[in-house]
């Protein structure tokens, strides 16, 4: 190996400058590079030590998170990610009846005033036109924590993170994204348009009639990945799906409410349902441990909860993920001097 003029010992400030996110919103993750996602992940290894003890990264720094729609997840990982970073947080979690949104005051104008109080905005909402016809109001970095039914980019990052963490790469890994609605699957396809752009493969399975939103399928096509789709599989051609994959990816997506549509969801979801007997017989005839991601709160029917406590489980290991995720994507927007 030849030296190199410029050797010596790594920068934080460094990896975090060179993903490019300096002052900029997180929306989708094809807005990226594959460089600027590597340099993301280098940060988060760099944070992983602290992602519990903390580390005095951002004093006197402010995150405000404002949720519109429910989470456990994805607000309280933000939180806890600023809070370990050591810069303190403001936090709306019910704007609609909390926040002077419930007297009518638009989204633009909310930006532009919540601006004055942080250093980085995190905002979950229902409507994804919305937010972005209105993100130009913010003047401080906004973060995506899910705009309606097409990005999720955060929950994207964090399974990509483990996915690298899990297997050690990136390219050429195999993930079947697989849901009864993937209408409605933003965290799958944040994870999906995080993949394309790393060079993995995607094969989406699910209802003809509940598609991937279009939108979405030309950002995978345009960075040329393999992607292939599979409508109404049946069981067997699910299973051949599965055996032929490293990850299977669960979106999750709400259970309708009403009684009949709760009724047609469920009957859905049944043709998708994962045993862990499955994944072992897998395992016995290939010798692939195949890994089950699911982007959390999961519902009863979707998979089996003896994977649990097996080597197949990386659900409850995405949540943990998330947080040195998380502190590398706030301290990479807001910028560490
Ligand atoms: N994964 C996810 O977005 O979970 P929450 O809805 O709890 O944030």
């Amino acid at each position: 190996m030849a030296l190199e003029k410029d050797f010596k010992p790594q920068m934080l400030k460094d990896h975090a400058d060179a993903t490019g996110l300096r002052g900029n919103n997180l929306t989708f993750l094809t807005d990226l590079t594959r460089e600027q996602l590597y340099s993301l992940f280098t940060v988060a290894e760099m944070l992983e030590p602290y992602w519990k003890s903390g580390i005095s990264l951002l004093p006197g720094k402010v995150l405000c998170t404002m949720f519109f729609q429910p989470s456990t997840r994805t607000r309280f990982s933000t939180e806890t990610a600023m809070l370990r970073l050591g810069g303190s947080v403001i936090s709306e979690s019910d704007p609609l009846h909390n926040s002077s949104a419930a007297k009518d005051e638009s989204l633009w104008d909310t930006l532009k005033v919540v601006s004055q109080y942080s250093n980085i905005l995190a905002i979950r909402h229902t409507d994804d036109e919305r937010v972005l016809a209105d993100l130009p109001a913010a003047e401080v970095p906004v973060i995506s924590c899910g705009y309606g039914n097409i990005t999720h980019p955060t929950q994207g990052l964090l399974d990509m993170y483990t996915t690298y963490r899990a297997l050690g790469k990136l390219e050429g890994v195999k993930v079947l994204i697989t849901s009864p609605d993937l209408s409605r699957a933003r965290s799958g396809h944040s994870f999906a348009l995080g993949l394309a752009r790393m060079g993995a493969e995607i094969i989406y399975s699910g209802p003809k009639e509940l598609p991937t939103p279009d939108l979405i399928m030309e950002k995978i096509k345009s960075t040329g990945a393999k992607c292939t789709v599979h409508n109404d599989p049946t069981s067997q051609e699910q299973h051949d799906l599965i055996a032929e994959s490293d990850l299977v990816y669960l979106p999750g997506c709400s259970v309708p409410k009403g009684l009949g549509e709760r009724d047609v969801f469920m009957e859905r979801t049944a043709n998708y349902y994962i045993s862990l007997e499955q994944l072992e017989q897998i395992r016995e005839k290939t010798g692939k441990i195949v890994g089950i991601m699911h982007s959390l709160p999961r519902f009863e029917g979707e998979f089996d909860k003896k994977i649990d406590d097996t080597a197949h489980e990386l659900y409850f290991k995405q949540v943990a993920f998330s947080v040195p995720l998380r502190m590398a994507l706030i301290a990479s927007m807001v910028g560490v001097d």
